[in-house]
């Protein structure tokens, strides 16, 4: 998994552009208007609302005209206050554990231990623990015996690990590890991760550079399936814990490590076993924390902004059948099955889901982020997007901008989408289909829900369902009917939920003001200010909630607390290629930080006050 956030270097030059067409226009036309806003944008623009902004509002795409402004960075005086917009919380390093986080940051500088370090992953990385969409539970199928391999392989590694801490085994393969605190009084803290990976496709192994299961570290890059999703986060948080065990810390919190077997195909046999067995042990809201994959942080060339994904979109998978009655091919109706079912596509894709950027959308708050600290957005944008925090038509303006940069991009972060993907039907040249049917998949806004998604289904095919003289059941019956129920019509649509359970999507962790988002973010902010990468950069770095497009094993995990965070510390240039695909392969000394970024925030969550409210 992994979750993109912000302008690419593209759609950077494609918004300036933009924009800089637009102001050409306007300060032709309008450059009274121009007077009377720069006026106003003497004033705090977020404390009043600009008469011409109305006027220029009438058109989705007019902007305020103004000169490109060069003022200093941070951009805090004059008009806006944009640290406002994306409030940023200290820098948290340990302080009773000061000489030890400095002692571990003298470790990870070693060569032995960068190379230990970057072992524990390669190795890793040479067992196959690919997953299936087809594999039955562990047990019932010899293709799992991999984990056993690579159990074995993190007991040689990771002996103290093994010693100090109780291992639990889930369902054969899925595994948790406790590391018991102190002081019980403290609520325990959860990171977690993923052993499987997607598999290689046989016929692409030509491609790779490095060979798909290779591990291989060529002085830069650690190559091979899982370097980044999710071995670099199943085994940098071991590495972090067998160093605080080396170095002899004993936490006062509990530390617990869960480990899910087939996250790629869902993850209900790791995942859904383990939060099973975490209810029971530790009980419902047991964890003040968790921290699972996703998300990343990216130099935007001035900064560097975080993105710890808070919010997760929902799923559901809609079959539709048309059942008609068969016959010879030599006299057919007007419309056949196939007829019928492609124009039922081919309505659904002329109304496709709605979007909207919502004031209250954990994706506003990206984009405010952005706004507020990337300075090589086109500051026209950044303050029509500060605007949005209070006026309805920047809002819609903001919204409709971005659509148009990068549609499919925004639709998906705006609204929920959805991707006919499979089709079925016909068995004979010469033989009418009788049934036909088609599954859609669908990505839920985090605003929306499934019930919703069912309705629309409803609404959009209800009418042409008539016009087609189809009978339609949607979704409530049990059974399927048989076609002689609906002989007053020339067929039958049936409608209803496939493959994985409907899910809504996840409870939004509170972020802003909240102390474990606070102590989160002050770990990052101290992790990437004590780099020791040896490409370190000094930029200003911030931290902004994501909406995640995908979903992780968490959605098995919201009774557990609801402070989830779906963070991996990654800089986006530290993945060679996308995940999921040829090329896979980790920068060392990115999967470093990593590993000091678990380090730092088992110390840090061991000596705060942020997490005695839960
Ligand atoms: C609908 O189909 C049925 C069965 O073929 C037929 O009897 C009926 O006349 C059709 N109704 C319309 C309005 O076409
Ligand atoms: C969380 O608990 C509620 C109430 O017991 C239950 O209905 C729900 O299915 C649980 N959610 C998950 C993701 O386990
Ligand atoms: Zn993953």
């Amino acid at each position: 998994m992994s979750g993109q956030s912000y302008f690419d270097d593209t759609e950077k030059r494609a918004l300036e552009k933009g924009l800089q067409a637009k102001e050409a226009v306007q300060l032709d036309s309008s450059h009274v208007l121009d007077r009377k806003c720069s006026w106003v944008r003497t004033r705090r623009i977020l404390a009043l609302i600009c008469a011409c902004t109305f006027l220029l509002g009438q058109s989705a795409y007019s902007y305020w005209p103004s000169a490109r402004s060069s003022r200093p960075y941070p951009l805090t005086s004059g008009d806006i206050d944009y640290s406002a917009l994306c409030p940023q919380s200290e820098e948290i390093s340990p302080s009773a554990n000061a000489g030890l986080a400095e002692q571990l940051d003298k470790l990870y500088s070693q060569r032995e231990v960068k190379e230990w370090a970057y072992e524990n992953l390669g190795g890793a990385v040479r067992i196959p623990t690919e997953t299936y969409d087809d594999i039955p539970p562990p047990g019932e199928d010899s293709r799992w015996d991999t984990f056993a391999v690579l159990h074995k392989y993190f007991e040689k590694r990771f002996p103290l690990v093994h010693s100090k801490l109780q291992v639990t085994k889930i369902n054969m393969y899925a595994l948790v590890f406790h590391w018991q605190g102190s002081d019980e009084s403290l609520k325990p803290i959860i990171l977690t991760g993923h052993q499987d990976v997607v598999p290689v496709l046989p016929d692409t192994v030509d491609q790779w550079i490095q060979p798909p299961f290779s591990g291989y570290y060529d002085g830069t890059w650690i190559w091979g399936r899982g370097s980044c999703d999710d071995k670099s986060g199943t085994l940098a948080s071991l590495t972090a814990v067998e160093t605080l065990l080396k170095q002899g810390f004993k936490p006062k919190r509990t530390v617990v490590l869960a480990y899910g077997i087939d996250e790629e195909r869902g993850g209900e046999h790791g995942a859904g076993h383990i939060a099973e067995y975490l209810l029971k042990v530790y009980g419902e809201d047991g964890f003040a924390v968790l921290v699972d994959e996703g998300g990343g942080y990216k130099d935007l060339g001035n900064v560097i902004i975080s993105s710890p994904n808070t919010a997760e979109k929902g799923k559901l998978n809609v079959q539709i059948e048309v059942t008609t009655l068969g016959g010879h091919s030599s006299v057919p109706p007007p419309h056949t099955g196939i007829g019928y079912l492609s124009t039922l596509i081919t309505s659904l894709e002329a109304n496709p889901f709605p979007v909207e950027l919502k004031r209250s959308s954990t994706y506003f708050k990206t984009l405010q982020c952005a706004a507020a600290y990337d300075d090589s957005l086109p500051s026209d944008y950044r303050e029509l997007v500060a605007k949005a925090s209070i006026d309805d038509i920047a809002l819609a303006q903001v919204q409709e901008y971005l659509l148009a940069q990068r549609p499919d991009f925004y639709r998906a972060k705006f609204g929920t989408t959805q991707a006919i993907d499979l089709i079925h039907g016909g068995v004979k040249v010469n033989a009418l289909p009788e049934h036909v049917w088609t599954v859609a998949n669908h990505r839920i806004a985090d605003w929306s829900n499934p019930a919703e998604v069912r309705s629309r289904y409803i609404d959009v095919l209800s009418p042409v369902a008539t016009e087609l003289n189809l009978t339609l059941h949607a979704f409530g019956l049990p059974a399927l009917p048989s076609l002689e129920q609906s002989r007053a019509s020339a067929g039958l649509i049936t409608l209803s939920d496939i493959y994985d359970e409907p899910l809504a999507p996840a409870p939004v962790t509170p972020t802003f003001g909240s102390p474990a988002w606070e102590l989160l973010s002050g770990t990052i902010l101290s992790t990437l200010g004590s780099a020791i990468r040896s490409d370190v950069t000094e930029k200003p770095a911030y931290v902004g909630p994501e909406l995640s497009i995908g979903n992780t094993d968490t959605h098995y995990y919201w009774n557990l607390t609801r402070n989830i965070f779906r963070y991996g510390h990654l800089g986006e240039d530290d993945r060679y290629n996308g995940a999921h695909t040829v090329n896979e392969a980790i920068k060392a000394e990115g999967y470093l930080e990593k590993v000091r970024f678990y380090s730092r925030f088992i110390l840090n969550a061991d000596e705060t006050h942020l997490l005695d409210s839960y």
